[in-house]
């Protein structure tokens, strides 16, 4: 009986031990998971910072009154908007070129407007967004300096049947000095934004700068490398990556027919 009840209280405590350690485990996790949360936490909030001081610096470099579209999340990202608006301030393009349109066609209109010089072209799929965008130049005072064209994404039969926008919506544009991508959106093909450059290259001037949104994604960096290894376009491109919230990539586009 005694050797009995023994037993029973061994069986008790292993129990209890075993119960112990299983919480001692969870709250081991869940300190682990805390801890991970909270470097994101930190994470996110230094990178809000950097984007609020972006915000504001973009908004003092383009002295507009009107509040811009929402920025982040669908739309370019402040730090992004600012290396573009800082360039074509400092370059003058006159000839802007862009596929999405959005935050950055008010953008670039803005800089354009100040330049007194250039104008903004910008391809839209969506007819909805188109007039949204529209509306956004209209309200901040730039609608003459950007004109958004709808293009349909479509099979082109000479970018491989890839879906992009229809190059038949284009009008006849040449020496595109500046070119800004972020679109068409990611879902449409592996590579969506990759045809921009043999759909836009014969329209290129002697040098064209490119600024590619979202250039940390991998198939942003594979489009990348495909634009540098294909020759067909007779084009020198030298490609620098900024440190950005989504990535970005400038490219320098220089026709080899030109050099
Ligand atoms: C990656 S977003 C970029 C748009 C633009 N480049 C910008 O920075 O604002 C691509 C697509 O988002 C869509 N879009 C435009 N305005 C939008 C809005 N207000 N809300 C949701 N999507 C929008 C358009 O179809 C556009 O082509």
């Amino acid at each position: 009986m005694t050797i009995l009840l023994l037993a029973l209280t061994n069986i008790a405590m292993l129990a209890a031990l075993a119960l112990i350690l299983h919480k001692v485990r969870r709250l081991h996790i869940a300190m682990f998971e805390v801890s991970d949360k909270l470097n994101d936490i930190h994470h996110e909030s230094r990178e809000l910072y950097g984007q609020i001081q972006a915000y504001v610096d973009l908004v003092r470099l383009l002295r507009i009154e009107t509040p811009l579209p929402r920025l982040r999340g669908w739309a370019a990202s402040p730090d992004f908007l600012l290396l573009v608006a800082k360039h074509a301030l400092r370059s003058k393009p006159n000839t802007i070129f862009e596929c999405s349109s959005g935050a950055s066609t008010v953008v670039l209109a803005r800089c354009a407007q100040l330049n007194g010089v250039g104008h903004v072209y910008s391809l839209e799929h969506d007819p909805h967004f188109a007039d949204i965008t529209r509306q956004s130049l209209a309200d901040a005072g730039v609608a003459e300096w950007a004109t958004v064209i709808d293009a349909p994404l479509t099979p082109e039969p000479a970018l491989g049947g890839q879906l992009w926008y229809a190059t038949s919506a284009i009008p006849n544009i040449e020496d595109i000095d500046m070119l800004v991508i972020d679109g068409p959106p990611e879902s449409t093909a592996p590579l969506a934004r990759f045809p921009a450059l043999p759909a836009l290259a014969p329209r290129f001037a002697a040098r064209c700068d490119i600024f590619a949104d979202d250039a940390d994604r991998p198939a942003e960096r594979a489009m990348i490398e495909r634009w540098k290894q294909d020759d067909g376009e007779a084009l020198d491109i030298e490609a620098a990556f900024i440190p950005a919230e989504k990535g970005c990539a400038h490219l320098v586009v220089r026709r080899r027919d030109t050099a």
